[in-house]
């Protein structure tokens, strides 16, 4: 019996900084369902992060450290495929093809270029500017349907569609299309994990304020002592107001995707009880929700054989279905079949 072929999830981070509980609820933990459902993909954009100067010895550290939170945070490497984007020679491949199907116009207006090059103004390098270009090719070769990303990276999804619109046009018929056209899926505002200091944007991984993120290694006191100096807003009525009360909004959406309470429950609970109640509670569910996922990276970090075994057989994985796709493309191109 012949199955329908499964819709494709693809998503990445860059081992940049040091992952969050915002990258844990308001991505990571999305993800672990997914696989039941889809052909998942997960990997660590290192060609991303190096657009940023990075220390050799820190970077490697850091791809096997979020390799290992991720398997700790429930992602199983035989229900998904892990690796590291520069494994798979693909990426860098169609990424340079797809740079002759995308203009300089396009790329000069992502704010995430704007933001960025105003911020490392010494080093605004020609992969600063072209980065959402590997981006899209990251998702078009493995015929990604859906892509979950954070707010931020809606404006890349966007471009990405239109390249993949281009070049189908160009390239393809509407029977059989080179490309599939993603779909972004961005979580709920409620979902959102944003700064514990600055409670309007979202928690960051790096540079932020050592207190404006709870790190997924951060020991029990550290996060206790976080969630207790977090800012909060005037008044001491607990209620969900992004708005109006962003601070305490924020400390009621990490209680509920910790604890699974809805927002109605956690406002009944601490109906005239204040923001110390609130925040006692929160630290425990975050405290209690983290020990596992820290103590199985602990036995995960340590065994570096595992781990190297995993990538390997994720990125021959991403490689067979990322190859296809290659060639599928040098093929519309014109090129000669290897
Ligand atoms: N640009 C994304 C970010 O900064 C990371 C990323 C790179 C990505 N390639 C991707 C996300 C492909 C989803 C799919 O968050």
């Amino acid at each position: 019996m012949s199955s329908a072929p499964r819709p494709v999830v693809l998503s990445g981070i860059q081992p940049s900084g040091r992952l969050t509980l915002g990258n844990y609820l308001g991505a990571i933990k999305n993800w672990v369902p997914l696989s039941a459902t889809h052909d998942c993909h997960y990997m660590l954009v290192d060609l991303h992060a190096i657009t940023v100067r990075q220390d050799p010895a820190v970077l490697r550290d850091r791809c096997l450290e979020f390799i290992s939170l991720y398997i700790a945070c429930g992602l199983d490497p035989s229900r998904n495929v892990l690796f590291v984007q520069s494994h798979v020679a693909a990426h860098a491949r169609l990424s340079w093809i797809l740079n002759c199907y995308t203009q300089m116009g396009e790329l000069g207006r992502m704010t995430q270029f704007k933001d960025k090059s105003s911020k490392h103004v010494d080093n605004i390098n020609a992969g600063l500017f072209d980065y959402p270009v590997l981006m899209a090719a990251d998702i078009l070769l493995y015929n990604a349907t859906g892509v979950p990303v954070g707010d931020d990276q809606k404006q890349h999804l966007e471009l990405t569609r239109d390249i993949a619109i281009r070049f189908n046009r160009a390239h393809g018929t509407p029977e059989h299309p080179v490309f599939t056209v993603p779909e972004p899926m961005i979580p709920p505002v409620g979902a959102r994990i944003m700064g514990l200091q600055e409670p309007t944007a979202k928690m960051s991984k790096s540079g932020g304020a050592e207190t404006d993120a709870l790190y997924l290694l951060d020991p029990p006191d550290t996060i206790t002592r976080k969630i207790k100096r977090a800012v909060t807003d005037p008044g001491n009525e607990v209620r969900f107001d992004v708005l109006e009360k962003p601070g305490v909004s924020n400390l009621m959406a990490i209680l509920s995707a910790t604890t699974g309470e809805s927002f109605d429950r956690i406002v009944e609970r601490f109906d005239g009880q204040g923001y110390g109640k609130l925040k006692g509670a929160v630290a425990e569910a975050v405290v209690e929700c983290l020990r596992p996922v820290q103590a199985r990276y602990a036995e995960l970090r340590a065994d570096e054989d595992g781990l190297m075994r995993v990538l390997r057989e994720g990125a021959q994985r991403a490689s067979r279905v990322a190859d296809t796709t290659l060639m599928r493309v040098h093929q519309a191109l014109g090129f000669i079949p290897e």
